[in-house]
């Protein structure tokens, strides 16, 4: 059963004073004002808010009985393939002039080699719509999603995806570029390939280490040619990819091995891909420090996923690369997922040491923040945490890194892979079988932050809200 068509209207800006008040309140001591031509907006993801596509091999995961938590499914998710423009209206609302989203390669390509032109018009109705309310769209060509008939034929672990892809983004880069000339090619690949291919917990479910690698590589070719592509059909796109960053550090001070762990840690799942981005070279264990040239300068712009920092504890067992990660106690910690650990520890600063490291690594290269958040269905602790990212955020402008916008995880609470509905990241919180939508605090918090273009210059708590 379809949801009822519900059409919230827009974020009134009556509907609750008190939480009006409550917002600007927060700017009691003074504001951090940002670069005037900052980009404010929000994440999702297709599959994620679109609803009701079962092309992909996640509809198909989500059918295996205990694949996600809860037993839950995307179903019409935030149902965006029929009505995205409510939400568009609430972005207009939340005064947000940029927006991150993604295409589903499973509907614009249903078939290989047929490409369904009514997806891609309803892309252009969605990318046009933004640009009517003034955002500025970001597209992500692949957020974690294959088409069935890709996964079939051996998804990332045949070579042969690469070509593919190039034919998809090209394809789709053809019948969308006048609305959009900003791109990320793949979305937290080290994320997709050790849940795929090393915890074996979203699809394919394997563990198998040098099949990751193998991954790892097709993933960063595509991403290659891709870029080369896009900058084909668009001389001036800005192209890059949305990189998780978790800055593992060793968890009992001065302990050498769990530094060793961590820094293995950093080496495998940060330091791999963004150095082959820059200088070409497949570093161990990808391979064997051969450049290839297609990898080299591929990305105009970091995108930064940014949620918590990594501790890491030294253990014997390769299993676990000899480390297991777990948040230091006496820290602030957000709601547990599946397995019981929070999803992120309260870590701002690292947002700070991120921006820095990126800066230094590749002067001049400007950085966007595509994804940071908290589950928190009950929005305690989210404002506090949007507004310690957004100061460190600030404080790394002020101190030279080129930070062009801040893209919050996210709009509307939305499907979340494996945890499925447990965890609520949205500045709206949604009931997925009415459709309706309920601003939290957050959401008049993020509107006056985009206003002023300014953040909160203290952390103090401010007046209770109602
Ligand atoms: C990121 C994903 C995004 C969402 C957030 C919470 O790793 O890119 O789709 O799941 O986490």
């Amino acid at each position: 059963m379809p949801p009822p068509q519900s059409t919230p209207s827009p974020l009134p800006p009556e509907i609750s004073p008190e939480l009006e008040s409550w917002a600007k309140a927060w700017f009691q001591d003074g504001q951090l004002d940002f670069p005037a031509d900052f980009r404010w907006g929000t994440a999702t993801s297709a599959h994620q808010v679109e609803g009701n596509n079962t092309l992909n091999q996640w509809w198909a995961f989500e059918q295996i009985p205990g694949a996600i938590w809860h037993g839950d499914r995307s179903g019409w998710a935030c149902d965006w393939w029929r009505h995205a423009e409510p939400d568009l209206d609430q972005m207009a609302a939340l005064h947000q002039n940029a927006h991150r989203l993604s295409v589903e390669w499973s509907r614009i390509e249903p078939q290989p080699g047929h490409f369904d032109h009514s997806a891609l018009d309803r892309y252009r109705e969605i990318l046009g719509g933004l640009r009517d309310r003034g955002i500025e769209p970001l597209v992500t060509l692949h957020h974690f999603t294959n088409p069935l008939w890709l996964e079939r034929r051996g998804g990332w672990e045949d070579g042969g995806v690469v070509a593919l892809f190039r034919r998809f983004v090209e394809t789709t880069v053809q019948a969308l570029g006048d609305l959009c000339s900003f791109w990320c090619t793949i979305n937290e690949p080290m994320v997709y390939v050790a849940q795929g291919w090393f915890l074996g917990q979203w699809p394919p479910q394997r563990s198998h280490f040098p099949t990751a690698m193998r991954v790892t590589r097709h993933l960063l070719f595509a991403h290659a040619e891709a870029y080369h592509a896009i900058h084909r059909i668009q001389p001036d796109a800005m192209v890059g990819y949305a990189k998780h960053v978790r800055l593992f550090q060793g968890l009992r001070p001065g302990h050498p091995l769990d530094r060793y762990a961590a820094g293995l840690k950093r080496w495998l799942f940060e330091h791999l891909w963004v150095a082959a981005t820059g200088d070409g070279l497949l570093r161990p264990p990808l391979a064997g420090f051969e450049r290839d040239p297609r990898l080299v300068g591929t990305r105009d712009y970091f995108g930064v996923n940014y949620y918590t920092q990594d501790r890491t504890r030294f253990t014997p067992n390769p299993l676990h690369l000899f480390g297991v990660e777990q948040f230091p106690p006496h820290v602030e910690q957000s709601e547990p997922g599946r397995h019981g650990r929070p999803f992120a520890a309260f870590a701002p600063e690292g947002l700070y040491q991120v921006c820095q490291e990126l800066q230094r690594h590749a002067p001049g290269v400007p950085i966007y923040i595509t994804e940071n958040g908290v589950p928190d269905r009950e929005d305690r602790l989210r404002p506090r945490w949007l507004v310690a990212h957004l100061q460190q955020l600030h404080r790394a402008i002020q101190d030279g890194c080129h930070v062009r916008g801040y893209y919050h995880w996210t709009l509307v609470d939305n499907f979340e892979w494996a945890e499925g509905w447990g965890l609520r990241f949205g500045l709206f919180a949604l009931d997925p079988t009415t459709q309706e939508r309920t601003p939290r605090p957050s959401a008049y918090l993020y509107r006056e932050i985009a206003r002023r273009n300014a953040v909160p210059r203290s952390l103090e708590v401010p007046p209770p809200r109602p």
